[in-house]
């Protein structure tokens, strides 16, 4: 066919190369794989103009090969407080070490990924660009700090950085003869599905569960959705993309409080539809955001959160003890239905580690869904997605997913390597979908699994399902960690502890080491016994035991998924 037609002609090309000039070179540095994607449309675009563009995750970049480069592109998120995703951890430190090389006349754009409801957004981007240019390199386009409805901003980036990084790069591409491969067809991406977050599936809720005890202090709910029909796959440590609906209750207060009619037309983008549908369907309301604060203080002449946005801490401390409901409700005015959407951004689909392997369920795909929850203003108030799951769907319900595939949190390739798969609370879902894996694939390597939660009568999630592997001797090691069934708190990593000579035992014979669940504080908590058992069992120094850990990480055998 034409394709394979054009990659002959590619190919055949690139077989007598002339003298080699400086490709763009596009650094990204993902969690999820947002940045990843951002990068990857970049390459397509470059190649589109007959650019020729080489595409890096920054943790396979050899950063002594930054003296080579002459056009850098830098693609990367921020997390937690303004860290690096680990993947850009080594570049990000090269960058202020005094081996970083002089990069003077080296020409860079800089576009970062975040969520503007956490303080330091887009810090790593910041980072970036200051590091590059410090070191003499010149932005050739102002940098891109973008939110989490990033997409249209992105595409309007990627556009104006080609434009400016285009005329040297052709001048010198000619020059130097480098072989110019032009791509009508968008670079070949493992393309796994047709359906992505801008083109959600419709399924099916198959069954929604609670799985905790009448008595717990948490509601974690097992949800099991229906793919049939659609195409799409996933692999074990993969996430799924949730679109969810507003609970109809509040958007009808919020209506309510200002006065407008639940059946007057809006337009958002090119749709037409009632206000109330936008609510509903369309537009964040728990989630808070800063910008939603300003928009609507401007829109209203609220002189109080006029106020407020002056006063950064001020503005987050109002923002974490409220949703965006609460926001309207507590500031009523009289603005018109189309002003109030456009103080609104876009409900951003929620992402849930998969809980599944279709080795086993097939056209299913199965979540672990801890229910957010707090109580504010005398009211019981819930997470958007987590409350949807909980609270409004039943056996039938239609709801928009996609796949979003995370190479970061992968089952070692050699089914016999050994595992130790470290996530209390929900941070059990991808270890469920490891194990229905290994299970299916009759893998030998040895399964050791660390759990935890309040109590045991009333948290053990999978309890049924894990004793059952115990037995079937898949499962050759399970720590329970039950935090609240005895006088003194019991903590994961309180058992990696106990077990420390065992866990170094299992690391110096190969075995992958995985963590998935809170980011605050149980994963560095981790990490810090972690630290210590191969300083004690490893007979290491601090920096030996640091370096013993950065290398695990390397060879990709430390991996998280938190949050
Ligand atoms: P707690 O709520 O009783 O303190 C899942 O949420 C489990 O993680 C719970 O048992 C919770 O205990 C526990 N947990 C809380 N803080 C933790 C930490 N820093 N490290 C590990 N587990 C923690």
């Amino acid at each position: 066919n034409a394709n394979t037609a054009a990659l002959g002609g590619i190919i055949g090309e690139a077989a007598a190369p002339a003298q080699e000039a400086a490709p763009l070179t596009i650094l990204f540095g993902s969690q999820t794989g947002n940045a990843k994607g951002v990068a990857a449309q970049l390459e397509a675009q470059a190649k589109a103009r007959g650019l020729t563009a080489k595409l890096v995750n920054m943790a396979d970049y050899k950063p002594s090969n930054l003296k080579k480069e002459k056009f850098i592109a830098v693609a990367v998120s921020t997390y937690g407080e303004g860290e690096p995703p680990e993947d850009a951890e080594n570049l990000h430190e090269f960058l202020v070490g005094k081996k970083a090389p002089k990069l003077d006349g080296v020409k860079i754009a800089v576009l970062g990924l975040g969520d503007s409801s956490y303080e330091f957004f887009c810090q790593t981007a910041i980072d970036f660009e200051e590091r590059l240019q410090k070191l003499g390199a010149e932005s050739v386009v102002a940098r891109a700090d973008l939110d989490v409805d990033y997409e249209e901003q992105a595409e309007t980036w990627i556009a104006s950085a080609l434009d400016a990084f285009e005329p040297e790069l052709k001048a010198q591409q000619s020059a130097g003869g480098a072989n110019v491969v032009s791509a009508p067809f968008g670079a070949p991406q493992a393309a796994h599905s047709q359906y992505t977050k801008q083109n959600p599936f419709t399924a099916e809720i198959s069954s929604a569960v609670k799985i905790t005890g009448r008595d717990s202090t948490k509601d974690v709910r097992h949800i099991e959705i229906d793919l049939d029909g659609s195409d799409i796959s996933y692999q074990p440590g993969d996430a799924l993309g949730v679109y969810f609906l507003n609970d109809e209750a509040l958007v009808d207060d919020v209506l309510g409080a200002l006065n407008i009619a639940p059946a007057t037309e809006v337009k958002l983008g090119d749709d037409t539809l009632t206000v109330r549908d936008a609510l509903i369907e369309k537009l964040e309301l728990t989630q808070s955001y800063p910008g939603f604060v300003e928009k609507y203080a401007a829109a209203t002449g609220n002189e109080e959160l006029a106020q407020l946005i002056t006063d950064k801490a001020a503005l987050r401390e109002y923002l974490e003890a409220r949703q965006i409901f609460d926001v309207i409700r507590q500031n009523p005015s009289d603005i018109d239905a189309q002003t109030l959407v456009e103080c609104c951004r876009k409900i951003q689909a929620r992402l849930y580690s998969i809980a599944s392997s279709q080795a086993e369920v097939e056209e299913e795909v199965h979540l672990t869904v801890g229910l957010v929850e707090f109580e504010a203003f005398g009211e019981q108030h819930y997470g958007g997605c987590s409350g949807f799951l909980a609270h409004r769907v039943e056996e039938g319900t239609k709801v928009k997913v996609f796949s979003e595939h995370n190479d970061n949190f992968r089952l070692p390739t050699d089914d016999n390597t050994p595992v130790i798969m470290v996530g209390p609370g929900t941070g059990i879902a991808p270890f469920r979908a490891f194990l229905q894996e290994r299970d299916a694939r009759e893998a030998e390597g040895e399964n050791w699994l660390f759990f935890g939660n309040p109590h045991f009568t009333q948290d053990f999630l999978y309890q049924v399902e894990v004793q059952g592997y115990v037995k079937s001797g898949l499962l050759n090691r399970v720590d329970l960690a039950f935090s609240r069934d005895q006088a003194e708190k019991i903590y994961v990593q309180d058992r990696i502890r106990e077990k420390g000579a065992e866990v170094f035992a299992w690391l110096e014979k190969g075995a992958h080491f995985y963590v998935c669940g809170d980011a605050t504080r149980m994963a560095k908590d981790v990490h810090q016994a972690l630290l210590d058992i191969v300083k004690t069992h490893g007979g290491k120094d601090d920096e030996q035991a640091e370096q013993y850990l950065k290398e695990l990480r390397s060879a990709n055998r430390y991996q998280k998924d938190v949050y």
